[in-house]
């Protein structure tokens, strides 16, 4: 935290107005789910997408080879946001177009999932329970794809109805084959754009003006831009890659940055201490974090 005394006076501020004041919105790919495991990457909603049952080799060869020029680019902390966009919507138009070429079918997605190591954070299931049974809206924001974003969670039984999403959709012809992909694109740093033409016209986040917002990149922050009458918000960054040349940078954009933490423990924190005030009161600010 750069300012400790700011988060802790937030938090105090949102616990004041309770839950029913709360909404959460949180970025989904690298955020909800894990980075790594095992040593190993955990694949994004594109990449659990490679699967022979979806797309050829030739098509994996070809997108592995975007995520390896793209990629560094996204998080490359020289580069300032104006020099990745144009680079960005170049790499999600590319794979997008490659995996319309593919004519994945529909009803393939879930078994996709169901094989892929796609693995969401520890404490995942306290997370998400924990705000449906608050009733307390949390919208995922992702530059991922929406239909395989909604498998994930369907299959970790947490898709509960407290929970909208705004993704990039797949658009199915009428015999379950992929066609394009709808509305316009997300990508990691247009999400300003898509909160203001989406998230402001959910009716379920009016009112509420506290925000709790989770996100692993610079381009997460926008996502509350469509608010209104935004009194508190608290924002937690997980630093997952390039950190030391990232550490900075993140410290002076989230209140709260996460080093190669795996787990939704911090967040799952603040979301108890959001209704207990008894809580604070019992262990002081200071064993909060
Ligand atoms: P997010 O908004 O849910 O984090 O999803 C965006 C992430 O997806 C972003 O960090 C880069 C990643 N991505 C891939 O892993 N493979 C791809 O082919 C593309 C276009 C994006
Ligand atoms: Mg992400």
């Amino acid at each position: 935290m750069r300012e400790r005394c700011r988060v802790e006076e937030t938090i105090y501020n949102m616990q004041q107005t309770g839950p029913e004041n709360l909404q959460v919105i949180s970025d989904f790919d690298m955020t909800l789910t894990r980075f790594a495991y095992k040593g190993k990457r955990v694949p994004t909603t594109h990449n659990i997408l490679d699967n022979r049952l979806l797309i050829d080799e030739n098509c994996t060869k070809k997108i592995k080879k975007l995520l390896n020029t793209y990629y560094p680019i996204e998080i490359d902390a020289r580069l300032s946001t104006e020099e990745k966009l144009p680079l960005m919507v170049e790499w999600w138009t590319k794979v997008h177009k490659l995996l319309m070429e593919q004519k994945i079918r529909k009803d393939l997605l879930a078994q996709a999932v169901r094989e892929s190591p796609s693995k969401l954070r520890e404490g995942y299931k306290m997370f998400f329970d924990h705000l449906a049974e608050q009733n307390v809206p949390l919208l995922i924001f992702s530059a991922g794809i929406g239909d395989v974003l909604e498998e994930v969670i369907r299959q970790n039984h947490v898709f509960h109805p407290n929970v909208n999403i705004i993704s990039n959709y797949m658009d199915f012809d009428h015999t379950g084959v992929l066609q394009a992909f709808k509305g316009q694109l997300i990508h990691t740093f247009n999400k300003r754009e898509g909160a203001l033409a989406h998230a402001a016209h959910l009716t379920e986040l009016k009112g509420r003006q506290n925000v709790l917002l989770l996100g692993d990149s610079l381009g997460d922050l926008t996502m509350a831009d469509g608010v209104s009458n935004v009194q508190n918000t608290l924002t937690i960054g997980f630093l997952n890659d390039q950190v030391e040349e990232r550490k900075e940078l993140f410290l002076n954009s989230f209140d709260i940055v996460l080093v190669k933490d795996e787990t939704l423990e911090i967040p799952n924190f603040y979301c108890t201490v959001m209704h207990k005030t008894a809580y604070l009161e019992t262990h002081g600010m200071e064993t909060l974090f």
